[in-house]
């Protein structure tokens, strides 16, 4: 059954974005855009905190949010590249985005939406260290479901051996590092586990974020799964989630469903110290790969609303 599930899983969540390395954005091909971010001017000086204090006592949120670039929890999904509609989505409680590449809409930084180069997997290589130089985002973020062969699709040790090459040598530039994300299917976390171990002598690979996807229709499945990650001591950042059944029943939510899991989980997430970003799935133009009824953004197909939050968008990015 562990085996199906997973089976299941795989081969449905197999259509998420892949980013576009000629364009630097995920899914849809639009006009390219992006540009890399001008050299870093905006991250502070400020001592790293130290991330094993987490255990001890609990965080200063207000002070880690500073230091850290994080204004609100509230972060964008972006796969749109320099999309106009990017002006509608800014809020002073949403100002974080990525775009499953190492690349940034230009329209970004006009927003003063802090964007974080992400190191997708092995095509990026060639790609994420002259972005990660020139980016004024205080963090680079790790593989995309390096568990899942139509994702990053890494072994563990393959995995860590790229880390230890090309990732923890951003260390050296003051970037905080943001671990690879796994699916929720239950090897996520065995591949996270096994990486680590592979980092050998590298506690952890100099991991400072943990990052979390989640898909599924229960709040408290969904509590109790990111609590599980806690296990790491790490701060915790929820980069992929939505109200979506992956499991093969095809039990969808319905709109007021989808409402109920944000209004929780976001209510949730906002109070716990230890959760410091979040990323609902997402704010698409053409929301395909999970249950529709998640969309932040109104189609192109829809003339009036075109590139508009939904009311699922206003919530989220004023809550
Ligand atoms: C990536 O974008 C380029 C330029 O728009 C396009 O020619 C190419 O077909 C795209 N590749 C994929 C895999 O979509
Ligand atoms: C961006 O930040 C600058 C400096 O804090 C501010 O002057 C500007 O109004 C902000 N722009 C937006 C669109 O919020
Ligand atoms: C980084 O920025 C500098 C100065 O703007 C530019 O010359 C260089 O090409 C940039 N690096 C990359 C990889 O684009
Ligand atoms: C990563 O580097 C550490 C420290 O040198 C080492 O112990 C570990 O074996 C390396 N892992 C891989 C997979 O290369
Ligand atoms: C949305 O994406 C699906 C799957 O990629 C595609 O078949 C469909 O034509 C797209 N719709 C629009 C309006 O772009
Ligand atoms: C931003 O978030 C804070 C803390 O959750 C909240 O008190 C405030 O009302 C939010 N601001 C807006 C504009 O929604």
């Amino acid at each position: 059954m562990r085996r199906l599930a997973a089976l299941l899983f795989a081969i449905l969540t197999a259509a998420l974005p892949a980013p576009n390395y000629t364009t630097g954005i995920a899914v849809q091909s639009k006009p390219a855009a992006c540009e890399l971010d001008e050299p870093c001017s905006q991250s502070t000086n400020r001592p790293a905190s130290d991330p094993s204090s987490v255990s001890h006592h609990p965080l200063d949120t207000s002070e880690r949010k500073v230091e850290n670039s994080l204004v609100g929890k509230c972060g964008l999904l972006w796969p749109n590249g320099d999309d106009p509609a990017l002006q509608y989505f800014a809020t002073p409680n949403c100002t974080n985005m990525y775009t499953w590449t190492p690349y940034c809409p230009q329209s970004a930084k006009t927003y003063n939406i802090t964007c974080h180069p992400m190191f997708w997997g092995a095509n990026a290589e060639g790609q994420i260290v002259g972005v990660v130089s020139n980016s004024s985002s205080p963090y680079v973020m790790g593989f995309n479901e390096p568990d899942l062969a139509g994702q990053a699709g890494l072994s563990p040790s393959d995995a860590a051996a790229m880390w230890n090459r090309t990732m923890l040598p951003f260390k050296t530039l003051g970037k905080k590092l943001v671990s690879p994300a796994t699916t929720n299917a239950p090897e996520g976390m065995d591949w996270m586990d096994d990486f680590f171990a592979a980092c050998g002598g590298n506690d952890m690979c100099g991991v400072d974020v943990i990052a979390v996807h989640w898909y599924s229709t229960d709040f408290g499945y969904f509590q109790s799964y990111v609590n599980s990650w806690k296990k790491y001591n790490k701060p915790i950042w929820v980069t992929e989630m939505a109200c979506q059944d992956f499991s093969g029943n095809n039990q969808q939510c319905t709109l007021d469903q989808v409402f109920d899991l944000m209004e929780q989980a976001l209510a949730w997430m906002e109070q716990d110290p230890q959760i410091e970003a979040y990323y609902w799935f997402g704010a698409f133009r053409n929301l395909t790969n999970v249950n529709p009824l998640n969309a932040l953004m109104y189609p192109q197909t829809d003339p009036q609303h075109n590139g508009r939050p939904t009311d699922l968008g206003l919530y989220y990015i004023n809550n």
